[in-house]
């Protein structure tokens, strides 16, 4: 990581619980039908605290301040490198209480504390400065037309952004939202995902204080079929980008159909990793281990199905297995935990339900399959080997800590197979040969391909979906486009006394 944050605090302070209302109009206020929900420790299954819960008239509420602070409002207006200026403002602020920040993710997500504290928020200060550098290069071209015109673009905020996030990496998703929003000029409605709003309201207080006009962010925390569906549907919308998954994405593209609203996904994924014999297999054994099994599974771009060449397979999944055994599983404050609980009893559910189908079809589980503890959302890394295409565990997403490995023979059915998928989000090639390398990146269809790595993100490199992993692409310039317009100004410059 370039960035340089600050050393971390010899012991994860103890979060305060601060923001618990909506934030609209820079004013916090309880939800309008007096409703609370409560947002609980996946760790513990505990409660942490009660969250206002937004509904359509809140909602309602959170767009006209946002259509005001865009019509009407300084933020699209100021000069642009003001605007960088205030979101690098608001990156100092949240460094300033990076470890606490890091405690309340942690907290409400189950995510390590080290991972929250060294991974995400570090990656999300990068795109947030990243997107405040972008803020006053933002131009528009001349255009060499036809006839006596002077021809230029300008590039144009869309307007009010409402954007619906997931709860996988809550710090990190806001700041993939606003960064490029921000930088645009776009006022902002957000509705973060129900398990985890603690740290995005807080994020929002954050941004107050660095001066970010009343009205150009507002959050609405609450549930998806009522507050998100409300922010796809109104009409003072004029844009949605969602993360989530397929399912919801198939409803929010119906329910976006009235408004003709703009919008871009990001899905989820069944992403293959592909390691060949002549790979340099130290590196490719870490690469399998982290690409499933970062932040608990719970990675649109997981790693999740695993061809090995038939030639190193049975000694490749050996170590595999061996290190999914040993990986420690627990509290995720205790500095040696490198494994938290899933988010909610339904992603548990869902993933135990995954193991069960795979023992079910016949697959080989060679490490883990069993819930770790009796309490707390916790999960044993698992790894199924003997793992035939056509089962459900190498074919739908699990969202959890569930590698399926499957065993191939020549480059060419390794691709057609990593190919058969409704999704493309990722993939990664392992292999000493470059042209090999290269070759197999250009017959993957996904949207990044990782050669010889994992999980590797950088805030200027584009990310997102090729088929049902969603589009549009975020982080790097192309980033950007989802939330500007191009307007074509054409101009006349025949004399006036032509007419
Ligand atoms: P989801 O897609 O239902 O939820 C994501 C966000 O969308 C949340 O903020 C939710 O409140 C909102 N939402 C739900 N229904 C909505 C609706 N009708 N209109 C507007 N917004 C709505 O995902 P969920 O239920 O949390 O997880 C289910 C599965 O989705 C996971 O097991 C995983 O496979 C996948 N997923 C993928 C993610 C990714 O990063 N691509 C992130 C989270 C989940
Ligand atoms: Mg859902």
């Amino acid at each position: 990581m370039a960035t340089a944050v600050p050393p971390q605090a010899p012991r994860p302070p103890k979060p305060r619980i601060s923001q618990t209302q909506l934030f609209i109009d820079g004013q916090w206020t309880p939800a309008r039908s007096g409703k609370t929900f409560t947002t609980v420790d996946p760790a513990t299954e505990e409660a942490i605290a009660d969250v206002a819960e937004g509904d359509a008239a809140d909602v309602d509420a959170a767009v006209r301040a946002a259509r005001r602070a865009f019509d009407e409002g300084p933020w699209p207006r100021m000069n642009a490198r003001q605007r960088g200026r205030l979101m690098l403002r608001l990156c100092d602020l949240i460094e300033a209480e990076i470890d606490e920040l890091a405690a309340l993710e942690s907290l409400d997500n189950g995510k390590p504390y080290a991972d929250a504290r060294n991974i995400d928020i570090p990656l999300a200060l990068e795109c947030l400065r990243y997107y405040a550098g972008w803020a006053d290069k933002i131009q528009g071209a001349t255009i060499p037309v036809n006839g006596d015109y002077f021809c230029y673009t300008r590039r144009e905020p869309v307007g009010v952004a409402g954007q619906v996030i997931p709860w996988n990496f809550p710090i990190l998703m806001v700041a993939w939202k606003w960064g490029p929003a921000l930088a645009a000029g776009c006022t902002i409605v957000m509705k973060p995902a129900e398990q985890t709003p603690l740290t995005c309201l807080r994020l929002a207080r954050l941004a107050q204080k660095a001066g970010i006009p009343d009205g150009v962010i507002n959050v609405v925390p609450g549930f998806g079929p009522t507050a998100g569906a409300a922010v796809v549907r109104h009409p003072g919308i004029d844009k949605v980008a969602f993360t989530g998954s397929g399912e919801t994405a198939r409803i929010i593209m119906g329910q976006a159909s009235d408004t003709l609203k703009r919008l871009t996904f990001e899905l989820g994924g069944k992403s293959p990793n592909i390691v060949f014999a002549d790979a340099d297999l130290d590196a490719a054994v870490a690469g399998a281990h982290l690409g499933i099994h970062l932040n608990q599974g719970q990675c649109c771009c997981a790693g999740s199905r695993l061809f090995v060449e038939d030639s190193i397979h049975d000694a490749f999944v050996e170590r595999v297995v061996e290190l999914s055994r040993k990986r420690r599983v627990g509290d995720p404050f205790h500095p040696d935990t490198e494994q938290g609980p899933q988010v909610d009893r339904a992603q548990f559910d869902k993933i135990m339900g995954y193991i069960e189908s795979g023992k079910r079809e016949g697959a080989t589980c060679a490490a883990g399959g069993k819930r770790h503890g009796s309490k707390g959302f916790f999960i044993e890394p698992t790894v199924f080997t003997n793992v035939a295409d056509t089962m459900a565990i190498a074919r739908e997403e699990i969202f959890g800590p569930v590698l399926s490995i499957l065993r191939f023979k020549d480059a060419d059915e390794v691709i057609r197979r990593a190919n058969a998928t409704d999704y493309g989000l990722a993939a990664a090639v392992w292999t000493r040969d470059v042209a090999r390398a290269h070759d197999v990146a250009r017959r993957l269809r996904a949207g990044t391909v990782w050669v010889n790595c994992y999980d590797v993100f950088d805030a200027a490199a584009p990310f997102g979906g090729f088929k049902q992993s969603g589009f549009g692409r975020e982080l790097g310039e192309r980033g950007l486009d989802p939330y500007l317009e191009t307007k074509t100004v054409t101009v006349s410059l025949a004399p006036h006394s032509r007419g």
